[in-house]
């Protein structure tokens, strides 16, 4: 998830409506100052790398690009390297890197540029089969100089407007893409067509706005809403022109389309937000493209594991007969539920520790363990130290983590990226989700690598896998009806989860949520255990939450909820839609779809997360920044 900003202005226009950036005779220089400007408001979406790139300018040389890795500093850094760029640029790009392909490095920043140095390209997506593209690029005899996967795009624009002159810009880069598999905004500068900006998108987000005298383009609304209220929707595959003053938008054959209008009144916060709340609820609500991202281009047709990091073999995958899963709160959660699918397809022994407890034992690893530590921001000082422990023991070390470069990556033997991108509100939702669609994918790796899974049958289980994003948008329409259930138990003072199998965990995920937004108490149990004890806490009018959805052990939940119902409780089940024999048995129903019973856990989670969101703000609580919780638990 990275940030583009672009603006054509024209040489006739003069500057004006942006703060005051170092300029001609000390006055304003309208592009860099909307370019700087709009990174500053796109810094969100990663700030592994700064970079931009100005065509046009009278005393300039065609192209001038500057680009500063420095990590939260790389926007200062460039904001610096800016004040010696020639001034009265006609148009320009910017980026604001969150990585996904290679480490965040001033080679690795955008804008890359062509082998000429007069063409320029910002990219937020993934390019799946960037590998290809460059092994055919670099026979042609072009130098590239990262390890990205977007500079791919730049060289190939320029080898297609090679091949063909008179096609243009946009010729070559609707030629280019026709070339692409994967996800895509980009926005493309040429020193030859200084008042041009060429736009493309596929999924990832790309919006235009249109100004008398300028014409810009984003990531998101926020970015330009400074200087105009006027925004179009570039749709997939559309290609857009971008000249002052004017967008003209083709489709995929070339044919001219008319974009969508969209006028935007918000207030800049609100826009920030996407019209959202707050971010937990836009976190929520982006989970779809989480998963979907978290799953592109990760299996291979043959069956390889893709991972991001790999100092493993695949022989040494192959020789693992023990998996160790470590993680904290929620991460444990996704470790729990990734457990089942381990142990059901790849025939390996699961254990699973909370991290601060590991290391405080004697645990019996060697060179044939797998330790999977599990942290989203990478950086929790429990498991950091946990999968030290593990390496040292001889111990394999796997890491998943939503942040490129984090210590853990570092310090593991393998990593697997997830791509929810960044996440603001202090629980973990989106990059919770994420996590466990990482962990599924490895479970499917294993169980080919150890052969307990035919392809065949891995396929089939990555079909199931490609409509998950799907069912938890469907899961997410239910936003409402879960508030009103929310509403109507609002005055609960405690809560109850009970779950079974795949549930347990999203029962433990439910009260967790529960418990650190709304500050109720919330306990989660294994449904069978409740007769062990804890069932002594039911009485009257307690609010029991079940996970009922149709696993292999449905039948023994249902056993469970008839207990507590029998002894007074008001109960909330978690049901797959049109499953009226299970919503007979509740008070209120939370309804979603249903999928593959190994993969529930991503669906099931969903309403309970909104539960425990809606719960919280009823209480008027602050979902973004819960009491006494830090994002990132750096302290032991
Ligand atoms: C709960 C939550 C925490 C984190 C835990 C681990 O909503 O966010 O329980 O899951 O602190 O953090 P990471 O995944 O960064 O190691």
């Amino acid at each position: 998830m990275c940030g583009i900003i672009g603006i054509t202005r024209g040489p006739g226009t003069a500057g004006r409506g942006t703060d005051a950036q170092p300029g001609e005779g000390g006055g304003v220089d309208q592009v860099l100052g909307v370019l700087l400007e709009g990174l500053a408001r796109l810094e969100y979406r990663g700030y592994d790398s700064a970079g931009l790139a100005l065509v046009g300018p009278p005393d300039g040389d065609g192209m001038w690009r500057a680009r500063a890795a420095n990590g939260i500093r790389s926007l200062d850094d460039l904001t610096k390297r800016a004040e010696s760029a020639p001034r009265g640029a006609t148009a320009g790009i910017g980026h604001t890197r969150w990585a996904t392909h290679g480490r965040p490095s001033e080679e690795n920043a955008h804008p890359h540029a062509d082998c000429s140095g007069r063409m320029a390209l910002v990219h937020n997506g993934i390019i799946e089969n960037h590998i290809e593209l460059a092994d055919e690029l670099i026979a042609e005899g072009h130098l590239l100089e990262s390890e990205t996967d977007s500079e791919v795009l730049a060289h190939l624009i320029e080898s297609r407007l090679a091949a063909d002159p008179g096609t243009g810009l946009t010729g070559a880069v609707r030629a280019a893409l026709g070339r692409v598999r994967g996800a895509f905004a980009l926005a493309v500068v040429h020193s030859d067509q200084p008042d041009l900006i060429v736009a493309a998108r596929r999924v990832s987000p790309l919006l235009m706005g249109l100004a008398d005298d300028a014409t810009f383009l984003a990531s998101d609304i926020p970015a330009i809403l400074g200087h105009t209220r006027d925004f179009f929707v570039l749709e997939d595959d559309e290609i857009a022109e971008l000249r002052p003053g004017s967008i003209r938008v083709t489709a995929p054959d070339g044919t001219e389309v008319d974009p969508a209008p969209l006028h935007v009144d918000w207030d800049l916060d609100a826009a920030r937000k996407d019209g959202y709340p707050d971010f937990m609820s836009k976190e929520i609500h982006e989970q779809p493209r989480a998963v979907a991202d978290t799953l592109l281009d990760r299996l291979l047709p043959d069956g390889t594991l893709v991972l991001d990091e790999v100092r493993i073999t695949n022989e040494e995958f192959r020789a693992i007969n023990k998996v160790f899963i470590v993680a904290c709160g929620s991460s444990y959660h996704a470790g729990l539920m990734a457990k089942y699918a381990i142990e059901h397809w790849a025939r390996l022994p699961v254990e699973i520790d909370i991290a601060s407890e590991f290391r405080y034992r004697n645990p019996v690893l060697d060179e044939h363990t797998l330790v999977i530590g599990v942290s989203q921001s990478g950086e929790t000082v429990d498991t950091f130290q946990a999968i030290r422990e593990a390496g040292k023991l001889g111990a394999k070390v796997l890491v998943i983590s939503n942040v490129l470069d984090s210590s853990m990556a570092r310090e593991a033997d393998a990593v697997l990226y997830t791509r929810a991108g960044p996440e603001i509100g202090v629980a973990a939702t989106k990059t919770h989700l994420a996590q466990i669609t990482a962990l599924e994918i490895l479970a499917l790796y294993l169980a080919q690598a150890r052969e307990t899974l035919s392809p065949a049958d891995a396929r089939a289980m990555l079909g199931a896998m490609g409509v998950l994003p799907d069912k938890v948008a469907t899961a997410l329409e239910r936003a409402s009806d879960v508030e009103a259930v929310a509403e109507a138990y609002r005055d609960s003072p405690s809560f109850i989860f009970l779950g079974r199998q795949v549930g347990y965990p999203v029962a433990l995920e439910g009260a967790l949520k529960l418990k650190e937004l709304s500050y109720l108490r919330a306990e989660g149990f294994p449904a069978g255990e409740l007769k062990h004890g804890p069932i002594a806490l039911v009485e009257e009018g307690t609010v029991v939450i079940g996970v009922a959805t149709r696993t292999p052990v449905w039948e023994k939940m249902m056993g469970n909820v008839a207990e507590v119902k029998s002894r007074g409780a008001t109960v909330v089940l978690v049901a797959n839609d049109g499953d009226e024999e299970t919503a007979r048995h509740a008070d209120a129903v939370l309804w979603v779809p249903e999928t593959e019973y190994l993969f529930a856990p991503i669906v099931d989670v969903v309403p309970l997360q909104l539960f425990a969101y809606s719960l919280a703000r009823l209480h008027g609580h602050d979902v973004d920044r819960p009491r006494n919780l830090a994002k990132t638990v750096t302290v032991e």
